[in-house]
C-alpha cells in the first residue's frame, strides 16, 4: 500500500493551432513523446483490445472484431502469452501497457550433463524440470537493449493525422504551414499542453479511430471515425506459410454470408495467434494498409526515419516491424569451477538480425501454451471450434451443441449450405485484415471462395 500518490508521470508538447479552424497544424514532440508513439507499434492486438475496454476520458471503443474476439477468448481462458515488448517499453515515460512483466526461467543449475539444457526457457511457471534435480527455476531478467526508441535530443514534428517528421532542414515551420495551405501566421497559436497516462490511453484509441487525433484530444471534438472501406486484400505477394487449415463454413444463402465456421484446434489457434500479433509487424503484413484510423500513416513515418539519425539502436527499430516469433538470447558468466552461472540476462532478438556473436547462446522457449492455464489442461481442450463471422471463438463441445448454435440465428435451413474450404497463409491474413475494420471478419476475408449461388428458378 502507498503512502503518498506518487506525482503522476506526464509528458509535454508544444502544438500550434489553427484558431480559425480550431484544428492541430503539428506538435513539436520530443523523445518522451514520440516513443509512446512507437510503443503503440509494439502493443499485441489482445492488449491492444484490453486497452480499449478500459475506461479514459473516452469511454470504451470498439475495433473490428477485436474485442469480441478478445472477449472470447478471456472467457476460453486460452489466452496467449502477451508477449510484448516489455524490454522497450518499461523505459517509457508513461506506459499504459499494465500487464505484469512475465518471468522467465531458466535451470537451476549447470553441468556437463545437462548442457543441451542450457537453451531452456520457460515462462510463468519454476516447476519445470530440464533434468532429474535440475529445475527451471533460476529467475532471469529480461535486458533492455536500448532505452527507448528514439534518440535522447532528437525532436520531431508530428502533424494530426500523427504523421512523425524528424525536425530538419526539409520540415521547417515555413514549408509546413505553407504546405497546410495556410497563408498567414496571424492565425496560428501555439499551445502546450501536458500529456498523462488518461491521455496517452485516448490517444490510442483515436489513433485507431480517427484522422485528427490531436485535435480530438487537444482541442475537445469527438473523434471523426472515417469509416472505413473494406478493400479485398491484394493478395499477390503472399509467400506460402505453410498453411492449410480446413474448415468447413455455414453459408448464409440469400446473402452469401458466413455465418460461423467450423474447425479443429488448429484453426482456432489461427484466429487466437492474431491476439499475439504487434501491431507494427501487423501493419507490415499488411503493407501499411490496415485503415485503421491514422495507424497506416504513423507506421509509414515512424519506419522512414532514418535508422542511425533517428533511432536509439537498430534493434529498436526492427522491434517496430516484428510479427514473427523472437528470439531469445541469454548472456551469463559461466563459473566453471563451482559449475554455476551468474548475471543471467536475457535478450529478445528477431528472427531477422543476424548479428548476435558468440556472446548470445540461444534460448528455447518452452511451455508457452502451459502456462497459459486453460481449464480444459493442456491434453484435454476440445477438439472442435466454431468460430463466428466477428471472431467469437467457442468450443463445439457435441454434434448436438452445433444444434443450439443455429437456432440463435433463426435462419431457415433452406437458406442455408455448407462449404469445406482449405485455409493458408493469403485467407489468414485476409481474415486478419477484416477483423481490424469490420465485425464481419469471415465474410470479408474469404469472399473470394465463397461459391457463387446461382439464383434460384
Ligand atoms: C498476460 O497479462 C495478463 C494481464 O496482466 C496476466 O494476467 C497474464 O498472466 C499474462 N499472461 C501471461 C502468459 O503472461
Ligand atoms: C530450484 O530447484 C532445485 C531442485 O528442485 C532446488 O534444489 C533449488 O533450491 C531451487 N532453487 C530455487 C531458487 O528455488
Ligand atoms: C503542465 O504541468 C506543469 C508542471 O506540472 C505545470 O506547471 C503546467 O501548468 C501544466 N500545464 C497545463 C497546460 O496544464
Ligand atoms: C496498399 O495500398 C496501396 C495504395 O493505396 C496499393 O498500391 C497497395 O497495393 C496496397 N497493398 C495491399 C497489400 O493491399
Ligand atoms: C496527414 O496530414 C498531412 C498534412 O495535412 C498530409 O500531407 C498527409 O497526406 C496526411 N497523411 C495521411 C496518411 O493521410
Ligand atoms: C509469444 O507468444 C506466442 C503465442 O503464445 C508464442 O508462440 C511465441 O513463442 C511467444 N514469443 C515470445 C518471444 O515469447
Amino acid at each position: 500500500m502507498a503512502f503518498f500518490k506518487a506525482k503522476e508521470e506526464q509528458v509535454s508538447l508544444k502544438l500550434l493551432v489553427n484558431t480559425e479552424t480550431n484544428k492541430v497544424l503539428f506538435a513539436e514532440a520530443e523523445k518522451d513523446f514520440v516513443d509512446i508513439l512507437c510503443s503503440f507499434l509494439t502493443l499485441p492486438l489482445g492488449t491492444i483490445a484490453s486497452l480499449l475496454q478500459k475506461e479514459s476520458n473516452m469511454g470504451p471503443v470498439t475495433i473490428g472484431c477485436l474485442n469480441k474476439l478478445y472477449r472470447s477468448v478471456e472467457n476460453l481462458r486460452l489466452l496467449p502469452s502477451n508477449n510484448s515488448s516489455e524490454d522497450y517499453c518499461r523505459t517509457l515515460k508513461i506506459n499504459i501497457d499494465d500487464t505484469q512483466p512475465t518471468k522467465y526461467f531458466m535451470c537451476s543449475k549447470f553441468n556437463d550433463y545437462n548442457y543441451r539444457y542450457h537453451h531452456y526457457l520457460t515462462t510463468g511457471t519454476n516447476k519445470l524440470y530440464c533434468s532429474f534435480g535440475n529445475r527451471l527455476n533460476r529467475s532471469v531478467s529480461l535486458a533492455q537493449l536500448c532505452n527507448g526508441f528514439v534518440k535522447d535530443a532528437a525532436t520531431f514534428i508530428v502533424t494530426d493525422n500523427l504523421t512523425v517528421l524528424p525536425h530538419s532542414m526539409d520540415h521547417t515551420l515555413f514549408g509546413l504551414i505553407n504546405n497546410l495551405g495556410m497563408q498567414s501566421t496571424s492565425l496560428v497559436k501555439e499551445m502546450t499542453v501536458n500529456v498523462t497516462k488518461k491521455k496517452v490511453l485516448d490517444l490510442l484509441k483515436c489513433s485507431l479511430l480517427s484522422k485528427t487525433p490531436l485535435t480530438d484530444l487537444f482541442l475537445g471534438m469527438k473523434p471523426s471515425i472515417a469509416s472505413s472501406r473494406i478493400l479485398p486484400y491484394d493478395i499477390k505477394n503472399v509467400i506460402d506459410g505453410g498453411i492449410y487449415i480446413t474448415v468447413k463454413l455455414v453459408v448464409r444463402k440469400s446473402s452469401n454470408t458466413i455465418l460461423f465456421a467450423q474447425g479443429g484446434q488448429d484453426f482456432a489457434d489461427l484466429i487466437i495467434r492474431f491476439l499475439t500479433f504487434p501491431l507494427g509487424g501487423v501493419l507490415r503484413k499488411l503493407e501499411g494498409n490496415s485503415s485503421l484510423g491514422s495507424i497506416d500513416g504513423l507506421y509509414k513515418s515512424i519506419t522512414n526515419l532514418n535508422e542511425d539519425n533517428y533511432f536509439k539502436c537498430k534493434e529498436a527499430r526492427n522491434r517496430l516491424l516484428t510479427l514473427s516469433v523472437l528470439h531469445y538470447y541469454c548472456n551469463y558468466r559461466f563459473d566453471a569451477r563451482n559449475k554455476r552461472i551468474f548475471d543471467a540476462m536475457l535478450f529478445k532478438r528477431d528472427d531477422e538480425d543476424r548479428s548476435n556473436d558468440g556472446n548470445f547462446r540461444k534460448m528455447k522457449l518452452v511451455n508457452t501454451i502451459s502456462s497459459m492455464g486453460s481449464p480444459y489442461g493442456q491434453v484435454n481442450r476440445p477438439e472442435m471450434y466454431v468460430v463466428t463471422d466477428d471472431l467469437v471463438v467457442e468450443p463445439l463441445l457435441s454434434p448436438i451443441s452445433s444444434l443450439y448454435l443455429l437456432n440463435r440465428f433463426e435462419i431457415p435451413l433452406s437458406d442455408l449450405k455448407e462449404q469445406v474450404v482449405v485455409i493458408g497463409m493469403k485467407e489468414s491474413l485476409s481474415i486478419l485484415k477484416a477483423a481490424l475494420t469490420s465485425t464481419s471478419a469471415l465474410t470479408n476475408g474469404l469472399r473470394h471462395l465463397l461459391t457463387k449461388v446461382k439464383a434460384e428458378e
